[in-house]
């Protein structure tokens, strides 16, 4: 299978994690419930491409995200492959925690959002309410030992309220930061972000304390920016990014949230400037086209699109 040609960039790292995102944000978004055995299936041929790191389902309630509610039997399906310091999952509160201890997992991740309409729809809370109820979340799983990262969600822009201020970004980033969490994701939901506002609210964040060494970057690519705002927070040290094998995602609480930046775009994107991944695209490809098939319609990610284009 064809590759880039690689031609060092300047300005860009010698590596990147990429956070994949593609079991948990796409499948929530699924119309329909993906099987539980097919769930799994995905997550082991994830791994077998190299993705260092998968979050894997959701304990929120079945009522909420019906498409997710299998998240036990998912685990239960994988064994100890789904399991581990890298194989977190999203915990909105004491009874996800509950949930997802039980199922054996060592790593969570909590979600807050910077907008009070986004946490009211999403959370069913306000923003101070929703750090409230991510408190105990937090320190619980800090002191069982477990890695625990926080989301912003609509950080560049809200389908309801409009723009959201950099100042208000950073006081809810700082909120969940001083919680306890170790990482914390910068989420564009609605993919609205643009390259200089991606820099200032990085420049934003330092200045608080809050340093590109905690930060991962989350962008949907509803607007098509979501690579060229990843270039931009690794130009300013950026090194975690989300993403999703085959473009997959939204947020069935977000109006206009499509899919996440497509895992095999950035793949491309960072192995022709040099920069390593860990990822064998060729088996990541095969993936995203195998899920494709199983979900009844062609990937959303061009890289796919391009390299395993749909038979018919
Ligand atoms: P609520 O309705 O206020 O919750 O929802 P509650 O505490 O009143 O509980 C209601 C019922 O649910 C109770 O049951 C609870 O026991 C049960 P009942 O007494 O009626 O029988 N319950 C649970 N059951 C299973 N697991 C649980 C759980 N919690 C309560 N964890 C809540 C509040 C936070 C739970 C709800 O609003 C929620 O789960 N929201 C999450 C929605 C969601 O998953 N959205 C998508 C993920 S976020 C996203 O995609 C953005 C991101 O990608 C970043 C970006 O793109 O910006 C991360
Ligand atoms: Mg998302």
């Amino acid at each position: 299978m064809r590759g880039p040609q690689v031609e060092p960039a300047v300005g860009l790292p010698d590596e990147v994690r990429i956070y994949e995102v593609g079991s948990r944000d796409g499948l929530q978004n699924e119309p329909t419930v993906v099987p539980a055995a097919v769930k799994a299936e995905f997550i082991r041929r994830l791994a077998a491409a190299g993705l260092p790191v998968i979050e894997t389902t959701s304990f929120v309630p079945p009522s909420w995200v019906p498409q997710l509610s299998d998240a036990a039997e998912v685990l239960e399906l994988l064994g100890p492959d789904g399991l581990g310091r890298n194989r977190p999952v999203l915990v909105p509160n004491e009874r996800g925690l509950d949930r997802a201890l039980a199922a054996g997992v060592q790593a969570v991740a909590i979600f807050g959002s910077a907008t009070e309409t986004f946490a009211q729809k999403n959370l069913n809370r306000s923003v101070a309410d929703s750090v409230e109820m991510f408190r105990p979340v937090v320190e619980r799983s800090r002191a069982a030992g477990l890695w625990v990262r926080g989301y912003v969600s609509m950080c560049f822009g809200d389908p309801w309220e409009g723009d959201v201020p950099v100042a208000q970004v950073v006081d809810v980033a700082r909120r969940l930061v001083d919680l306890g969490v170790e990482e914390l994701s910068l989420g564009d939901t609605i993919g609205v972000a643009t390259t200089g506002h991606v820099h200032r609210l990085l420049e934003a964040l330092d200045r608080a304390g809050i340093g590109v060494s905690t930060l991962a970057v989350h962008f949907h690519d509803t607007y098509g920016q979501a690579l060229a705002n990843t270039l931009a927070a690794l130009a300013d040290g950026v090194r975690v990014v989300d993403s999703s094998a085959g473009g997959l995602g939204g947020c069935p609480y977000a109006k206009s949230a499509t899919g996440n930046l497509a895992t095999e775009d950035l793949v491309w994107g960072l192995h022709g400037a040099g920069v390593r991944t860990g990822v064998d695209l060729e088996s990541l490809v095969e993936t995203s086209a195998w899920m494709a098939a199983a979900l009844g319609r062609p990937s959303a990610a061009r890289v796919v699109r391009a390299l395993a284009p749909p038979i018919g």
